[in-house]
Protein backbone atom coordinates (compact mmCIF):
# COMPACT_ATOMS: atom_id res chain seq x y z
CA UNK A 1 0.00 0.00 0.00
CA UNK A 2 1.68 3.29 -1.01
CA UNK A 3 1.19 4.81 2.07
CA UNK A 4 4.01 7.34 1.39
CA UNK A 5 2.58 9.06 -1.36
CA UNK A 6 -0.07 10.11 0.36
CA UNK A 7 2.09 11.55 2.88
CA UNK A 8 3.45 13.42 0.02
CA UNK A 9 -0.28 15.22 -0.20
CA UNK A 10 0.04 18.97 1.52
CA UNK A 11 -2.04 19.74 4.32
CA UNK A 12 -2.89 15.93 5.05
CA UNK A 13 -2.62 14.29 8.29
CA UNK A 14 -1.96 10.12 7.59
CA UNK A 15 -1.96 8.05 10.80
CA UNK A 16 -0.85 4.51 10.36
CA UNK A 17 -3.15 1.80 12.33
CA UNK A 18 -4.95 4.01 14.49
CA UNK A 19 -7.42 2.40 17.04
CA UNK A 20 -10.67 4.01 15.77
CA UNK A 21 -12.26 3.29 19.03
CA UNK A 22 -10.68 6.76 19.80
CA UNK A 23 -12.71 8.19 16.96
CA UNK A 24 -16.36 6.78 18.24
CA UNK A 25 -18.95 7.99 20.55
CA UNK A 26 -19.19 4.23 21.34
CA UNK A 27 -15.39 4.04 22.36
CA UNK A 28 -15.20 0.82 20.25
CA UNK A 29 -13.61 -0.17 17.46
CA UNK A 30 -10.44 -2.18 15.77
CA UNK A 31 -7.06 -0.16 14.51
CA UNK A 32 -7.64 2.01 10.35
CA UNK A 33 -4.68 0.69 8.46
CA UNK A 34 -4.72 4.17 7.93
CA UNK A 35 -6.34 6.92 8.82
CA UNK A 36 -5.82 10.47 6.77
CA UNK A 37 -7.05 13.70 7.68
CA UNK A 38 -7.49 16.43 5.74
CA UNK A 39 -7.12 20.14 6.96
CA UNK A 40 -9.04 21.76 4.22
CA UNK A 41 -11.12 21.42 0.78
CA UNK A 42 -7.67 21.61 -1.04
CA UNK A 43 -5.94 18.16 0.35
CA UNK A 44 -9.66 17.04 0.56
CA UNK A 45 -9.77 16.99 -2.99
CA UNK A 46 -6.37 15.98 -3.35
CA UNK A 47 -6.62 12.48 -1.36
CA UNK A 48 -10.33 12.21 -2.86
CA UNK A 49 -8.38 12.34 -6.75
CA UNK A 50 -5.60 10.27 -5.55
CA UNK A 51 -7.61 7.50 -4.06
CA UNK A 52 -9.73 7.32 -7.14
CA UNK A 53 -6.82 7.09 -9.63
CA UNK A 54 -5.27 4.12 -7.31
CA UNK A 55 -8.94 2.45 -6.94
CA UNK A 56 -8.36 2.34 -3.32
CA UNK A 57 -11.31 1.34 -1.12
CA UNK A 58 -11.69 3.92 1.57
CA UNK A 59 -14.57 4.67 3.68
CA UNK A 60 -15.82 8.32 5.51
CA UNK A 61 -15.61 9.31 9.04
CA UNK A 62 -16.96 12.45 10.71
CA UNK A 63 -17.29 12.90 14.30
CA UNK A 64 -17.77 8.61 15.17
CA UNK A 65 -21.28 9.35 17.20
CA UNK A 66 -23.44 7.04 15.23
CA UNK A 67 -21.38 4.60 14.51
CA UNK A 68 -20.42 1.07 15.06
CA UNK A 69 -17.02 0.23 14.19
CA UNK A 70 -15.84 -4.05 14.05
CA UNK A 71 -13.21 -5.13 16.26
CA UNK A 72 -11.47 -6.08 13.69
CA UNK A 73 -10.92 -2.24 12.72
CA UNK A 74 -10.85 -0.58 8.96
CA UNK A 75 -8.80 -0.33 5.44
CA UNK A 76 -8.06 3.29 4.81
CA UNK A 77 -10.56 5.58 6.90
CA UNK A 78 -11.02 9.21 5.53
CA UNK A 79 -11.70 11.11 8.38
CA UNK A 80 -13.51 14.75 8.76
CA UNK A 81 -12.56 16.27 11.91
CA UNK A 82 -9.97 18.22 10.60
CA UNK A 83 -12.02 20.04 8.11
CA UNK A 84 -13.59 22.86 10.72
CA UNK A 85 -13.93 26.48 8.69
CA UNK A 86 -17.42 28.30 9.74
CA UNK A 87 -18.33 31.59 8.04
CA UNK A 88 -21.65 33.65 9.27
CA UNK A 89 -23.47 36.11 6.79
CA UNK A 90 -26.11 38.90 7.30
CA UNK A 91 -29.14 38.74 4.67
CA UNK A 92 -28.43 39.56 1.66
CA UNK A 93 -30.10 39.74 -1.78
CA UNK A 94 -31.71 36.39 -2.65
CA UNK A 95 -31.76 35.01 1.37
CA UNK A 96 -34.86 36.07 2.13
CA UNK A 97 -34.17 37.86 5.35
CA UNK A 98 -31.97 35.00 6.40
CA UNK A 99 -28.13 35.34 7.87
CA UNK A 100 -25.92 32.15 6.24
CA UNK A 101 -23.83 29.81 8.20
CA UNK A 102 -21.60 28.21 6.23
CA UNK A 103 -19.81 25.53 7.74
CA UNK A 104 -17.28 22.67 6.79
CA UNK A 105 -17.93 19.35 7.62
CA UNK A 106 -15.86 18.06 10.21
CA UNK A 107 -17.63 21.59 12.69
CA UNK A 108 -18.99 20.00 15.37
CA UNK A 109 -22.79 20.64 15.87
CA UNK A 110 -22.69 22.09 19.48
CA UNK A 111 -20.20 24.16 17.89
CA UNK A 112 -22.57 25.01 15.22
CA UNK A 113 -25.70 25.89 17.99
CA UNK A 114 -23.15 28.09 20.54
CA UNK A 115 -21.72 30.01 17.68
CA UNK A 116 -25.98 30.59 16.26
CA UNK A 117 -26.85 31.04 20.10
CA UNK A 118 -24.07 33.77 20.95
CA UNK A 119 -25.06 35.59 17.43
CA UNK A 120 -28.91 35.50 18.56
CA UNK A 121 -29.86 33.08 15.30
CA UNK A 122 -32.79 30.89 15.96
CA UNK A 123 -32.87 27.60 13.32
CA UNK A 124 -30.80 24.95 15.55
CA UNK A 125 -32.22 24.70 18.82
CA UNK A 126 -33.97 21.28 17.92
CA UNK A 127 -30.10 20.02 17.54
CA UNK A 128 -29.27 20.77 20.89
CA UNK A 129 -27.17 17.89 22.57
CA UNK A 130 -26.73 15.85 19.49
CA UNK A 131 -23.49 15.12 19.15
CA UNK A 132 -21.54 14.73 15.68
CA UNK A 133 -20.41 16.70 12.88
CA UNK A 134 -22.39 18.96 10.76
CA UNK A 135 -21.31 16.90 7.68
CA UNK A 136 -22.60 13.96 9.67
CA UNK A 137 -25.84 15.60 10.39
CA UNK A 138 -26.54 16.18 6.81
CA UNK A 139 -25.90 12.99 5.57
CA UNK A 140 -28.07 11.21 8.25
CA UNK A 141 -30.67 13.73 8.48
CA UNK A 142 -30.28 14.23 12.22
CA UNK A 143 -33.06 15.30 14.50
CA UNK A 144 -35.04 14.99 17.35
CA UNK A 145 -38.95 14.75 17.04
CA UNK A 146 -39.19 18.33 16.76
CA UNK A 147 -37.50 18.61 13.42
CA UNK A 148 -34.53 17.33 11.53
CA UNK A 149 -31.12 19.54 10.20
CA UNK A 150 -32.91 19.34 6.44
CA UNK A 151 -35.68 22.56 7.95
CA UNK A 152 -32.58 24.72 8.01
CA UNK A 153 -30.31 23.00 5.56
CA UNK A 154 -29.81 25.77 2.05
CA UNK A 155 -27.04 24.15 0.38
CA UNK A 156 -24.78 21.66 0.33
CA UNK A 157 -21.54 21.20 -0.92
CA UNK A 158 -20.42 17.93 -2.34
CA UNK A 159 -16.73 16.98 -3.09
CA UNK A 160 -15.54 13.94 -5.17
CA UNK A 161 -12.34 13.31 -7.42
CA UNK A 162 -13.39 15.65 -9.91
CA UNK A 163 -13.55 18.73 -6.98
CA UNK A 164 -16.44 20.34 -5.34
CA UNK A 165 -19.98 21.59 -6.22
CA UNK A 166 -22.49 23.71 -4.13
CA UNK A 167 -25.94 21.94 -4.81
CA UNK A 168 -29.43 23.28 -3.13
CA UNK A 169 -29.99 20.87 -0.13
CA UNK A 170 -33.58 19.73 -2.20
CA UNK A 171 -31.25 17.58 -4.35
CA UNK A 172 -30.52 15.56 -1.74
CA UNK A 173 -34.12 14.60 -1.25
CA UNK A 174 -33.75 14.69 2.69
CA UNK A 175 -36.68 12.26 4.30
CA UNK A 176 -36.25 10.69 8.07
CA UNK A 177 -33.02 9.91 8.74
CA UNK A 178 -32.05 9.93 5.16
CA UNK A 179 -30.49 11.80 2.75
CA UNK A 180 -29.59 10.54 -1.29
CA UNK A 181 -26.15 10.82 -2.08
CA UNK A 182 -24.77 10.99 -5.37
CA UNK A 183 -22.11 7.97 -5.86
CA UNK A 184 -18.13 8.63 -5.37
CA UNK A 185 -18.96 12.47 -3.70
CA UNK A 186 -19.44 13.41 -0.01
CA UNK A 187 -20.58 16.29 1.62
CA UNK A 188 -17.74 18.59 2.39
CA UNK A 189 -19.45 21.59 3.89
CA UNK A 190 -23.37 22.91 4.55
CA UNK A 191 -24.65 25.87 4.25
CA UNK A 192 -27.49 26.47 7.01
CA UNK A 193 -30.34 29.51 6.97
CA UNK A 194 -30.82 30.89 10.32
CA UNK A 195 -33.45 33.96 11.35
CA UNK A 196 -32.50 36.59 13.58
CA UNK A 197 -33.90 35.90 17.43
CA UNK A 198 -32.77 37.62 20.83
CA UNK A 199 -29.79 35.46 22.32
CA UNK A 200 -32.10 35.22 25.71
CA UNK A 201 -34.86 33.31 23.42
CA UNK A 202 -32.91 30.90 21.72
CA UNK A 203 -30.68 30.40 24.73
CA UNK A 204 -33.83 29.47 26.43
CA UNK A 205 -34.90 26.71 23.89
CA UNK A 206 -31.37 25.27 23.76
CA UNK A 207 -31.43 24.94 27.59
CA UNK A 208 -34.96 22.97 27.86
CA UNK A 209 -33.98 20.80 25.18
CA UNK A 210 -30.52 20.21 26.84
CA UNK A 211 -32.81 19.41 30.27
CA UNK A 212 -35.15 17.34 28.47
CA UNK A 213 -32.39 15.43 26.99
CA UNK A 214 -30.35 14.85 29.81
CA UNK A 215 -33.58 13.78 32.07
CA UNK A 216 -34.57 10.70 29.52
CA UNK A 217 -31.17 10.16 27.80
CA UNK A 218 -27.67 8.50 29.04
CA UNK A 219 -25.55 11.20 27.85
CA UNK A 220 -22.54 10.67 30.33
CA UNK A 221 -22.30 7.17 29.22
CA UNK A 222 -20.08 5.67 25.88
CA UNK A 223 -23.29 5.13 23.87
CA UNK A 224 -23.95 5.82 19.49
CA UNK A 225 -27.32 7.20 20.43
CA UNK A 226 -30.66 5.59 19.25
CA UNK A 227 -29.62 2.57 17.67
CA UNK A 228 -32.23 1.72 15.86
CA UNK A 229 -35.15 4.07 13.84
CA UNK A 230 -38.26 4.94 14.90
CA UNK A 231 -41.01 2.47 12.99
CA UNK A 232 -43.62 4.51 11.62
CA UNK A 233 -46.12 5.95 13.91
CA UNK A 234 -44.28 4.25 16.49
CA UNK A 235 -41.15 4.42 19.28
CA UNK A 236 -38.62 1.60 19.02
CA UNK A 237 -37.49 3.09 22.62
CA UNK A 238 -41.05 2.20 23.38
CA UNK A 239 -41.10 -0.65 22.32
CA UNK A 240 -37.84 -1.96 23.52
CA UNK A 241 -39.10 -0.93 26.72
CA UNK A 242 -42.64 -2.47 26.57
CA UNK A 243 -40.32 -5.99 25.99
CA UNK A 244 -38.78 -5.58 28.86
CA UNK A 245 -34.92 -5.43 27.72
CA UNK A 246 -33.70 -2.52 29.82
CA UNK A 247 -30.71 -3.26 31.18
CA UNK A 248 -30.11 -6.64 29.32
CA UNK A 249 -26.83 -7.75 28.80
CA UNK A 250 -24.55 -8.75 25.69
CA UNK A 251 -20.90 -9.24 27.12
CA UNK A 252 -20.08 -5.53 28.45
CA UNK A 253 -22.82 -3.97 25.87
CA UNK A 254 -26.27 -2.71 27.95
CA UNK A 255 -29.48 -1.92 27.07
CA UNK A 256 -29.56 2.05 28.81
CA UNK A 257 -31.78 1.40 32.09
CA UNK A 258 -32.80 5.28 30.65
CA UNK A 259 -33.22 5.34 27.25
CA UNK A 260 -34.03 1.42 25.55
CA UNK A 261 -32.78 2.63 22.02
CA UNK A 262 -29.26 3.53 23.76
CA UNK A 263 -27.36 0.66 23.88
CA UNK A 264 -24.40 1.49 26.18
CA UNK A 265 -20.64 0.79 26.62
CA UNK A 266 -20.17 -0.46 30.25
CA UNK A 267 -16.62 -0.47 29.84
CA UNK A 268 -14.46 -2.95 27.38
CA UNK A 269 -17.62 -3.75 25.08
CA UNK A 270 -16.89 -4.96 21.41
CA UNK A 271 -18.45 -4.60 18.48
CA UNK A 272 -19.86 -8.05 18.74
CA UNK A 273 -21.04 -7.63 21.97
CA UNK A 274 -22.97 -4.30 20.63
CA UNK A 275 -24.08 -6.57 17.31
CA UNK A 276 -25.11 -9.74 18.96
CA UNK A 277 -27.37 -7.64 21.88
CA UNK A 278 -28.71 -5.31 18.62
CA UNK A 279 -29.69 -8.47 17.19
CA UNK A 280 -31.00 -9.98 20.14
CA UNK A 281 -33.40 -6.77 20.42
CA UNK A 282 -34.44 -7.03 16.88
CA UNK A 283 -35.69 -10.59 17.23
CA UNK A 284 -37.46 -9.87 20.24
CA UNK A 285 -39.11 -7.13 19.08
CA UNK A 286 -40.12 -8.86 15.75
CA UNK A 287 -41.36 -11.97 17.83
CA UNK A 288 -43.69 -9.99 19.92
CA UNK A 289 -44.71 -7.23 17.71
CA UNK A 290 -44.23 -8.39 13.98
CA UNK A 291 -42.23 -5.35 13.55
CA UNK A 292 -38.71 -5.35 12.05
CA UNK A 293 -36.44 -2.81 13.74
CA UNK A 294 -33.79 -1.09 11.05
CA UNK A 295 -30.66 0.35 12.68
CA UNK A 296 -30.47 3.91 12.88
CA UNK A 297 -26.12 3.85 13.60
CA UNK A 298 -24.12 3.02 10.57
CA UNK A 299 -22.30 -0.51 10.60
CA UNK A 300 -18.75 -1.02 9.63
CA UNK A 301 -17.61 -4.50 8.87
CA UNK A 302 -19.03 -7.46 7.76
CA UNK A 303 -18.55 -9.64 10.89
CA UNK A 304 -20.66 -7.51 12.81
CA UNK A 305 -23.06 -7.09 9.35
CA UNK A 306 -23.30 -10.56 9.41
CA UNK A 307 -24.52 -11.33 12.91
CA UNK A 308 -27.17 -8.40 12.01
CA UNK A 309 -28.34 -10.69 9.30
N1 LIG B 1 -40.11 5.48 25.67
C1 LIG B 1 -40.28 4.45 26.54
N2 LIG B 1 -39.18 3.84 27.06
C2 LIG B 1 -37.93 4.22 26.73
C3 LIG B 1 -37.74 5.25 25.82
C4 LIG B 1 -38.85 5.88 25.29
O1 LIG B 1 -41.40 4.08 26.87
O2 LIG B 1 -36.98 3.61 27.24
C5 LIG B 1 -41.28 6.17 25.15
C6 LIG B 1 -41.32 7.60 25.70
O3 LIG B 1 -41.92 7.68 26.94
C7 LIG B 1 -42.08 8.32 24.62
C8 LIG B 1 -41.72 7.58 23.35
O4 LIG B 1 -41.21 6.32 23.75
O5 LIG B 1 -43.46 8.21 24.83
C9 LIG B 1 -40.69 8.34 22.51
O6 LIG B 1 -39.48 8.47 23.25
P1 LIG B 1 -38.54 9.75 23.14
O7 LIG B 1 -39.33 10.97 23.38
O8 LIG B 1 -37.34 9.52 23.97
O9 LIG B 1 -38.13 9.82 21.64
P2 LIG B 1 -37.59 8.70 20.68
O10 LIG B 1 -38.56 8.59 19.57
O11 LIG B 1 -37.19 7.46 21.38
C10 LIG B 1 -36.31 10.40 19.15
C11 LIG B 1 -34.99 10.34 18.43
C12 LIG B 1 -33.88 10.74 19.38
C13 LIG B 1 -34.18 12.10 19.96
C14 LIG B 1 -35.53 12.03 20.69
C15 LIG B 1 -35.93 13.33 21.35
C16 LIG B 1 -35.04 8.53 16.79
C17 LIG B 1 -34.77 7.09 16.52
N3 LIG B 1 -34.77 8.95 18.00
O12 LIG B 1 -36.27 9.39 20.16
O13 LIG B 1 -32.70 10.79 18.64
O14 LIG B 1 -33.18 12.49 20.84
O15 LIG B 1 -36.54 11.65 19.74
O16 LIG B 1 -36.41 14.23 20.46
O17 LIG B 1 -35.49 9.23 15.89
C18 LIG B 1 -30.63 9.83 18.05
O18 LIG B 1 -30.89 10.17 16.90
O19 LIG B 1 -29.55 9.27 18.36
C19 LIG B 1 -31.61 10.05 19.06
C20 LIG B 1 -31.47 9.62 20.28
Amino acid sequence: MPYSDLERIQGLKVLRSFPLSRCTSFRIGGPARCLVVPKDLGALEDVLEYMDRQGLPFRVLGRGTNLLVSDQGAGIVLSLAGMKGVDLRGPSVGTGGYWELTADAGVKMQVLLAWSARSGLSGLEDMAGIPGSIGGAVRMNAGTRHGAIHRVLSHVRLTGPGGSKWLAASSLCMGYRHAELPRGVLISAARLRLSASSRGEVYGRVRSAIRSRLETQPLGVPSAGCVFKNPEGDSAGRLIDMCGLKGRTRGRAMVSRKHANFIVNTGGATATDVAGLMALVRGTIMQATGIELKPEIALWGEDIQDILG
